[in-house]
């Protein structure tokens, strides 16, 4: 068992869904590294950890968005160098992966790469630093690979289910962190994510296309009636949770981090028209849906984590719309007059 892993009952996170971590003040001593840390996702993570008084390491090619944290541009494939980033750091969140679909799609054995082996170069560089927990970023994708309507974190995986490859690589993920467990004594933590979105979520998901084109002037083109309901978690929730995962009571533990609200496309779509003003919604033919609808159950993230989402999706939204403004008074401000319209 590693000495100095978040696991050792040193009073690190345990705050209890004050949306501050818990803030008490512990230096720049205690640093977690974070791969990926430069993505949509991690650079809140950062954030959420930096306001808890956490160093952060980020283990990313990309610069991060703050100066303000160590980074070190290093692939996550390079094992060796890990290893002497994540000596004396508490916990390590891996983050770093492929995660868009349609990429993976066309290049598999790269995603195979990057999430699986990723992952497993990720826990060894852990092991042999003897650095602390592995907090692996996951999806509730997953759930894909079970047979449930309603699922928890118990319910088990099935091999005979119709799956994306993205979903295999996160599975193959979490049994990795849990052999690493059995064979080396090695502490993990899974976080499933549900769908996030937010500020400096990527131009492909349906949230941002949405945005962008209202904010070109462009209709809002949805397919059948706009009636499925989907459940999306505002990122700066999901980030928070990183930081109450640093509890003891998470070590070896897997926790479904989803939003609690049903929205429909029809309500994103109305929701994005009532922030930007004057955009049209259309609605075209139904395409046959790519997930099963399934509830996911987050009562364990609520009673031992003490996190519930916090943001409406309304706020989360108009949070979001704030950002897409103050990013193109940013975009105009770099570009020459005549490129401006
Ligand atoms: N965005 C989602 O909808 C979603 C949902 C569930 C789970 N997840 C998971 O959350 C994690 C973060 O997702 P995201 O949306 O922030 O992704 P992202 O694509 O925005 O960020 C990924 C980051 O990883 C870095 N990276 C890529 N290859 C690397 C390498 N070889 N070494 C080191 N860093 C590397 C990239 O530079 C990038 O900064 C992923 O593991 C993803 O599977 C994402």
């Amino acid at each position: 068992m590693s000495t100095n892993g978040a696991s050792n009952g040193n009073g690190h996170g345990n705050g209890h869904g004050n949306g501050h971590g818990n803030g008490n003040g512990h230096g720049s001593d205690k640093i977690v590294a974070i791969t990926g840390g430069s993505g949509f996702i991690g650079s809140h993570v950062i954030d959420a950890l930096c306001l808890a008084g956490w160093g952060v390491r980020v283990l990313d090619p990309v610069a991060p968005h703050r100066s303000d944290v160590d980074w070190r541009p290093i692939d996550i494939l390079d094992t060796e160098a890990l290893v002497g980033e994540l000596v004396g750091t508490t916990a390590v969140f891996h983050l770093a992966a492929s995660a868009d679909v349609n990429v993976i799609h066309g290049d598999p054995r790269r995603a195979v790469e990057l999430n699986v082996l990723g992952t497993t170069s990720v826990l060894d560089a852990a092991r042999r630093a003897d650095a602390g927990r592995v907090v692996l970023a996951s999806t509730v994708w997953v759930y894909a690979a079970t047979e449930g309507d309603i699922v928890d974190e118990s319910t088990p995986f099935s091999p005979d289910t119709n799956r994306h490859l993205y979903v295999t690589t996160k599975v193959a993920s979490e049994m990795l962190c849990r052999d690493y467990l059995t064979l080396y004594q090695r502490p993990y933590t899974v976080l499933r994510y549900g769908i996030p979105y937010g500020p400096r979520m990527r131009d492909s998901v349906v949230a941002a296309a949405f945005f962008r084109r209202a904010m070109r002037g462009e209709p809002l083109t949805i397919d059948g009636d706009g009636s499925q309901e989907r459940f999306f978690v505002y990122v700066e929730d999901l980030a928070r949770a990183h930081v109450l995962a640093l509890a003891p009571v998470a070590e070896n533990r897997t926790y479904n981090l989803d939003g609690d609200q049903p929205v429909s496309i029809r309500m994103m779509a109305e929701t994005v028209r009532e922030l930007v003003g004057d955009v049209t919604v259309t609605y075209g033919p139904s395409r046959p849906g790519d997930l099963r609808a399934r509830v996911v159950r987050t009562d364990r993230a609520r009673d031992e984590l003490g996190w519930v989402p916090q943001i409406p999706f309304e706020e989360g939204m108009r949070r979001t719309y704030e950002w897409y403004l103050e990013r193109d008074v940013r975009t105009a401000a770099v570009l020459p007059v005549r490129d401006r319209a």
